[in-house]
């Protein structure tokens, strides 16, 4: 560990990390285009944005985006599994305060956040509300300075709507999940490719044939259940949802209890946002060999804690641990902590392009409208979204048709009928 400015596992490590984040940069050209107008606007000149994302590649460009834009820029993990060790040296060596490391402990967890709190942020960038939770129950002191803040994932949003309906929210934070350009995006085809690829590195295992069990038809389970089924998996999704559970079932899937799913899938996927959504009961059900993961945010959708107090453990390999339950191996990839970051790189740097431009544009947001936002969950304006939308297709040289004035008038008329 080397200690400065900085906490990271190996500054040694910083070049192969630029590269990696060179790579990144390539594959996010909307993002790259917001830097470009932020590099001469510096809408962030002066202030200080704190973040506890994961630290990945496509994080990266983020950072480098508000720093040209005059930002200077603190960063924990929001994960203790997720960083990407050489990409926070290159951070680090780049001049950013980049605190984590992967593998780190729950204390060190807290540590690295306050280490972004004691920078003094005046705008926070949040993947699950851990960074926002802590100011507010613990440092209440800076709030009267925060211009406001962005939350990345459902989970946060979650947790920021129940702070707002406590009125315990005290600044202003844009749910970057709603954006369209988000959930629809990312949850779904980045959640999608990625989670399976956690799974094939932490296993190996052929997916064609297996019953995949997906714990959720939310935006995530829907994205995973499709890719699973395109390997050839046979899918079975739970739901506790009426509607979901109506469109997994016209999707073509089977839904069923985890009651029942446990007993037949060799694969099971929770995106659910809940927890103990598998059990050590469900688990006492299933097949020799199973294989447990999760891609929800939060470790607490398999019920890996009472696995640890009760159950022999054996490390196989990196990101898979096996228990013996029952007198059945039960195998957990990345102890049960988001598949997708822990035991692979993330979502690909594409489809974080469109939710980081969201990111970027929603600290413009709130600097713009400084002073005018009431305390609460905000939504970007549509026009917002949709701008993040045409800088990605310009990106990708995908051209469109736009509406005629005929047009136009016709869909915004009630008198036109039969
Ligand atoms: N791994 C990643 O990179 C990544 C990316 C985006 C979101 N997430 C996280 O994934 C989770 C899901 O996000 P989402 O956007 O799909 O949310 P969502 O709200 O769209 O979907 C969640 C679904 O889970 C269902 N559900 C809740 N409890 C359940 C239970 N006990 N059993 C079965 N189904 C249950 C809900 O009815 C809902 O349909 C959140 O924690 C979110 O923060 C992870």
């Amino acid at each position: 560990m080397t200690k400065q400015e900085y906490e990271v596992k190996d500054i040694g490590l910083a070049d192969s990390g630029m590269l990696n984040i060179e790579l990144a940069e390539g594959r996010m050209q909307a993002l790259q285009k917001i830097r470009e107008r932020f590099s001469t606007e510096k809408p962030f000149k002066g202030l200080t944005i704190g973040m506890a994302l994961h630290i990945t590649k496509e994080t990266a460009v983020l950072v480098r985006t508000l720093v040209a834009g005059g930002a200077k820029v603190s960063i924990a993990s929001c994960n203790p599994l997720s960083t990407q060790d050489d990409v926070a040296a290159a951070l680090a060596k780049d001049g950013i305060s980049v605190y984590g490391y992967k593998g780190e402990s729950k204390d060190e967890y807290y540590k690295y956040i306050d280490a972004v709190i004691a920078t003094k942020p005046n705008m926070t960038i949040d993947d699950g509300c851990d960074l926002v939770s802590r100011i507010h129950t613990m440092h209440p002191e800076l709030i009267k300075s925060m211009i406001g803040g962005c939350e990345e994932t459902t989970t946060g949003v979650i947790r920021l709507r129940a702070m707002a309906r406590d009125s315990a929210l005290k600044y202003p934070v844009v749910a970057v999940n709603d954006n369209k350009t988000k959930h629809l995006l990312d949850n779904y085809y980045g959640t999608g490719q990625s989670a399976i690829d956690g799974v094939l590195r932490a296993t190996n295992i052929l997916i064609a044939g297996k019953v995949f069990v997906v714990a959720g038809y939310g935006e995530c389970g829907k994205g995973v259940a499709m890719r699973a089924k395109g390997l050839g998996a046979n899918v079975v999704v739970t739901e506790v949802n009426h509607f979901s559970a109506l469109q997994a079932v016209l999707d073509g899937f089977r839904v069923m209890p985890m009651a029942e799913a446990a007993k037949i899938g060799d694969i099971f996927m929770t995106v659910t946002g809940d927890m103990k959504v598998i059990t050590l009961d469900h688990m006492k059900q299933m097949k020799d060999g199973a294989i447990l993961a999760n891609a929800g945010h939060f470790d607490v959708e398999i019920d890996v804690a009472s696995l640890n107090k009760s159950m022999k453990k054996r490390k196989m390999r990196n990101s898979l641990d096996e228990y013996v339950v029952n007198g059945k191996r039960i195998h957990v990839c990345s102890e049960g902590r988001l598949v997708n970051l822990a035991a692979a790189e993330g979502h690909p740097s594409e489809v974080m392009a469109t939710s980081f431009a969201g990111q970027a544009l929603a600290c413009e947001y709130l600097i713009k409208n400084k002073g005018k936002l009431k305390a609460g969950v905000i939504t970007l304006p549509e026009d917002i979204d949709d701008e993040i939308a045409r800088l990605e297709l310009e990106a990708i040289n995908v051209k469109i048709d736009s509406l005629t004035a005929e047009q136009a008038k016709y869909l915004s008329s009630w008198k036109e009928g039969t």
